[in-house]
């Protein structure tokens, strides 16, 4: 009798051990399946590395789409070339991912690879430029800059400025680098000067793409140096590029500031993110620059986390921004009905 006593005791002590021990291992599998589940893998295609702009805004991603913050994130650097774009995205389709972030090069060419994902049931996040796809439903949302609106503040600050030294408009004699043509940051900004060249009549010498890049910038200023003798004012499409014509300007040996009325080149920019740029513009070699904001890494965060709650966030989700300039007459332009105040750097 005693010895069946123990041997119910140790059969019931051994059970609950095994029970104990199973649901020890369901509760671990468990655990670790609900944190995997957790985890959101976003396959973010990036255009390439042309600025400093371009690099800051990379940081902002993956600092935003970190494993910090839940994220596997597959980066793709697509050097500057639209088919390793397209390469990306399809690899990422193949790989499953929840979501794919694109910052697309160009505007067009976008609408197979997108249908290929939109046919995967893999939402698309655009983000920075645009695309221009004739079915917008095959992407959820884009953030980014109004990239026109840029444009046509640096030109009514130009107008303002030209005004408030009595030029005339016959005299305003324009240089124009461009950026990477067909992408909606040049498109934009492009557009925006030449609305204005039309209405006041300013003359545009010449235009050319500096690809947003510093040494183009530095090779299409020295080439419109050396067929136009009365440029005074440069417009480039970035500050990368802005860099680039100074430069040049200086080797041509002659002198970049506001001062145009006295033979200086006035040199006006975009983006307000490079630090040598923005020393430039203390110093008065860049008169001004239209705020292009790349932190879109939380932008994009967000965007997410609306999509998996279910919700819908809006189409097109705009990034406000400012002017920088050290010519500290002019403290405000205005487009439209709509005043902007300029931010006066010293
Ligand atoms: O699309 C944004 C533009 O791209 C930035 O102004 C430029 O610097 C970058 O390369």
């Amino acid at each position: 009798m005693k010895k069946t006593v123990h041997l119910t005791a140790i059969l019931l002590l051994l059970a609950t051990f095994l029970v104990a021990c199973r649901s020890s291992t369901v509760s671990e599998t468990s655990t670790s399946a609900e944190s995997e589940k957790k985890m959101i893998t976003v396959g973010f295609s990036q255009l390439g590395a042309e600025s400093d702009w371009r690099s800051t805004n990379t940081d902002s991603m993956l600092e935003a789409l970190s494993k910090e913050n839940g994220y596997t994130l597959i980066y793709k650097n697509g050097q500057q070339k639209q088919a390793n774009q397209v390469t990306a995205l399809r690899m990422f389709i193949q790989q499953d991912v929840d979501y794919i972030v694109l910052a697309p090069e160009t505007e067009t060419g976008w609408d197979f690879v997108l249908k290929e994902a939109k046919d995967a049931g893999i939402p698309v996040i655009i983000v920075d430029r645009r695309v221009d796809v004739e079915d917008r439903s095959l992407y959820s949302c884009w953030v980014g800059s109004d990239f026109e609106l840029e444009g046509t503040k640096m030109a009514a600050w130009i107008h303002e400025y030209t005004q408030f030294k009595g030029i005339a408009d016959e005299d305003v004699h324009i240089a124009h680098i461009q950026g990477t043509l067909g992408s909606t940051a040049q498109l934009g900004r492009t557009r925006g000067l030449q609305n204005a060249a039309r209405e006041y009549g300013w003359n545009i010498l010449a235009q050319e793409s500096g690809d947003f890049t510093e040494v183009r910038g530095k090779e299409v200023m020295s080439s419109f140096l050396r067929q136009y003798d009365n440029i005074n004012i440069v417009y480039c499409e970035n500050d990368n590029e802005a860099i680039g014509a100074i430069s040049a300007i200086e080797a041509f040996g002659k002198k970049v500031g506001p001062d145009i009325e006295n033979g200086e080149i006035m040199v006006v920019s975009f983006d307000g993110i490079n630090q040598d740029a923005m020393q430039y513009l203390r110093e008065g070699k860049i008169s001004c620059i239209a705020e292009c904001n790349p932190l879109h890494g939380p932008r994009v965060q967000a965007l997410i986390e609306m999509l998996e709650k279910g919700e819908e966030p809006e189409k097109y989700n705009y990034v406000a921004e400012t002017l920088f300039s050290s010519v500290s007459e002019i403290k405000s332009i205005t487009v439209g009905d709509k005043t902007y105040d300029v931010d006066i750097v010293k």
